[in-house]
């Protein structure tokens, strides 16, 4: 084994270039996914408190903020929901006059090659803020019931014009039923980004607030995965894979660097997401208000730490800044 002093691993760290060059991990802004947020009502521009740079917006607002995205390289979007009218069942999540269908045109018409991936799920429509629809006796959400919602909602969405559809309410059998669903009504193309790894976690509170879907009551651990848990996600992802998931994701994303890897590891070939969640963006945010970290390379380093862990893409609430920052060099 050849080693020092013929060996020098300095050597290649000398200057900006030589580490440009070397650098094995490159955040690239074709593989950000920015969140955005879009309430009922008109000119709303409404802050999210625990995500500064984040608002609620009206569907009258989109335009604006869709032509900004796109003007700093942002070629995709999460978009979620929050209804006028939230019920038992949620129906506004699968009404073609819903929210997220009103709005999915108004973004297509202003930004036509804006990639658009919509959240399917339950949570912000329903009034008691769980994931699906609950069942009498012990208030838990109806599985197989909660699949037939999610159908629908799917649906409506392509119908609406989605391009990807991301079923997050770990359901058992969502994506089986999704791909049924979307090919029965002649979406045979339109792909599945299956939230297939979801733990229960303390990093989405500040999310909570900006899309509204707090549970009413108790938690969602009897359907999220417990955070102890890593075997039993390549459980996950293998059923995810059988059931017709064209691409599979991690959430959280930070904490969860490990989880990254072993999915990345054990279904190399499928295209795998991270989500880099509301807690974990806040977590930075805060501290670099007090002045604690450097916000710039904190997040920088973060969300290139995600990527080297095995995730070919990212949602992150850091895209936009991330486009600004990848675009001056360092
Ligand atoms: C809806 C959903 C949640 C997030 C994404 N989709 C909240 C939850 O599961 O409670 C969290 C995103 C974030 O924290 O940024 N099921
Ligand atoms: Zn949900």
């Amino acid at each position: 084994m050849p080693h020092f002093p013929n060996v020098r691993m300095r050597r290649l760290r000398k200057s900006p270039q030589l580490r440009n060059l070397v650098r094995e991990t490159n955040l690239n802004i074709n593989k950000l996914i920015l969140p955005i947020f879009i309430r009922h009502g008109s000119g709303i521009k409404k802050p999210v408190a625990g995500m500064p740079g984040h608002f609620q917006l009206s569907v009258d607002q989109l335009e604006e903020e869709v032509r900004a995205a796109s003007a700093l390289g942002i070629r995709q979007i999460l978009l979620f929901g929050i209804p006028e009218q939230k019920d038992a069942l949620g129906q506004d999540a699968y009404s073609d006059q819903g929210i997220i269908q009103q709005a999915i045109p108004v973004i297509k018409e202003a930004v036509p090659d804006m990639l658009i991936i919509s959240d399917i799920c339950f949570c912000e429509y329903t009034d008691h803020g769980h994931c699906g629809v609950l069942c009498g006796t012990d208030n838990d959400v109806h599985n197989d019931q909660t699949l037939e919602l999610l159908k629908k909602q799917a649906v409506s969405h392509a119908r609406a014009g989605v391009d990807i559809v991301a079923p997050s309410g770990n359901m058992d059998g969502m994506v089986q039923a999704i791909r049924q669903a979307l090919d029965e009504a002649g979406f045979k193309h339109l792909p599945i980004l299956s939230y297939s790894v979801k733990y229960a976690s303390s990093l989405y509170d500040p999310f909570r607030e900006a899309a509204e879907g707090a549970p009413g009551f108790g938690d969602r651990r009897r359907y999220q995965m417990d955070y102890g848990n890593v075997e039993e996600a390549i459980r996950e992802c293998s059923l995810d894979v059988a059931e017709g998931a064209d691409m599979l994701m991690v959430k959280p994303a930070h904490a969860y660097l490990d989880v990254i890897c072993r999915v990345k590891q054990a279904y190399p070939a499928l295209p795998l997401c991270a989500y880099h969640t509301s807690g974990e963006y806040a977590m930075i945010k805060a501290a670099a208000e007090k002045g604690w970290v450097n916000e710039r390379k904190t997040a920088m380093e973060v969300t290139t730490a995600i990527q080297r862990a095995g995730a070919d893409f990212i949602i992150t609430y850091y895209a936009k800044e991330l486009a600004q920052w990848l675009s001056v060099s360092d």
